[in-house]
């Protein structure tokens, strides 16, 4: 039977809503982000963010319900985020679901945000061509503001995905901002020293950058030698201007996307795995998807980017990822609450170092 779902995501900066069915058509999906009011910040203000969930979802839920040109009675379960993320952020979208679900006497169902982001190659939205997705087992590379991690996933469930290897300190996209901050690009940094880095040289660059964890069998990464580097590069020659600073975003650019490609790969063939899925913001790069395409072909590996609109934060992969949950008969209760970090098991340490325990 084909379920119709409600979902909710508030975890971060973008809040929306959207209806997905359990085939994975989208009916509808809105996101409003929260970007110009974090820009004067150079980063997410946790509370401000809280607060701007708490004055837009209304609009964003009815609207996604419209689009969907469904009643709330006609859906058959309100999926929400409720992990990993802000804990004021999710607690909005949270509760918002809550009193959906037990007004209109539905099921409710949480779903950890990263299961949302490695599911989102399903989804299937009007008007695009359909390309077959991928099958199970695939390895999946999540690259986002927030999370940097390598996936082997099994199965569309929580307990069939697993961490091969994470960064060890800054997400790729965290470096990517800090970085265009540094150059005084504005944020979010992403797009624009994309944008710089299709028009530089990175061999031209006046810098060496490292290339961490390159020498180092396992999957984990690090992002934040390499922006420190461009930072004490800055420090000591100002920032460059005109075809050098294109220059600098090329060199930092291609010194990241080694690391992805090089570590994605790696991950993939040690686990014999012949299919790559990117997921997240920095999956829009257009140096990463280049590069992952043109080395994974050389391996024979096939490389699935989903569209932008499913890279980036959305509901559409939350209602989703509900949807086959709910499938299952993994409702949740109403005394279900959020929690900031991922249930999904980790392997790789902030900071670095073995964990206690497995
Ligand atoms: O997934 P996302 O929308 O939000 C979360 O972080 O959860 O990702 C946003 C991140 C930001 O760090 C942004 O700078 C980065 O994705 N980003 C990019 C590009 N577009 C967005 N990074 C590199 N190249 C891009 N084209
Ligand atoms: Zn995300």
């Amino acid at each position: 039977m084909t379920l119709t779902v409600l979902g909710i995501e508030t975890s971060c900066d973008e809040t929306a809503a959207a209806v997905v069915r359990s085939n994975g058509d989208v009916l509808s999906d809105v996101v409003r982000s929260q970007v110009e009011l974090h820009a004067p910040f150079g980063g997410v203000v946790p509370e401000v963010a809280a607060r701007d969930h708490a004055l837009a979802l209304p609009g964003i839920v009815r609207r996604a319900l419209e689009q969907a040109g469904l009643a709330l009675a006609d859906v058959d379960g309100v999926a929400v985020t409720h992990r990993p993320g802000l804990a004021g952020a999710l607690l909005v979208g949270l509760l918002t679901a809550k009193g959906l679900a037990w007004g209109a006497n539905k099921p409710l169902v949480g779903v950890d945000h990263l299961v949302g982001h490695l599911l989102a190659i399903f989804l299937r939205r009007p008007g695009e061509s359909l390309v077959a997705p991928p099958t199970f087992p695939f390895a999946a590379l999540l690259v986002s503001g927030g999370h940097t991690a390598i996936y082997r996933v099994d199965d569309a469930r929580l307990d069939r995905m697993q961490e091969l290897g994470a960064t060890r300190d800054d997400a790729a996209g965290e470096a990517f901002d800090k970085v265009a901050k540094l150059l005084g690009l504005g944020y979010p940094g992403g797009p624009v020293v994309d944008r710089l880095a299709a028009t530089g040289v990175a061999t031209r660059a006046a810098v060496a950058l490292p290339r961490p964890m390159a020498g180092r069998s396992g999957f984990e990464m690090s992002f934040s030698g390499i922006k420190s580097a461009v930072a004490r590069h800055v420090e000591a020659h100002g920032v460059p201007e005109g075809q050098a600073l294109a220059d600098l975003c090329a060199a930092f650019q291609s010194a990241v996307v080694d690391a992805l490609v090089g570590k994605t790969l790696a991950a993939a063939r040690a686990e014999g795995l012949s299919r790559v899925v990117l997921g997240g913001g920095v999956a829009a790069n257009r140096g990463l998807r280049a590069r992952m395409t043109e080395v994974a072909a050389g391996r024979g590996v096939e490389v699935f980017v989903p569209p932008l609109a499913s890279c980036t934060d959305n509901a559409a992969m939350i209602a989703y990822a509900g949807a086959l949950s709910l499938g299952r008969g993994e409702a949740a209760g109403l005394d279900l609450t959020p929690a900031t970090k991922t249930a999904l098991a980790r392997v790789t340490r902030k900071g670095g170092g073995k964990r206690a325990s497995p």
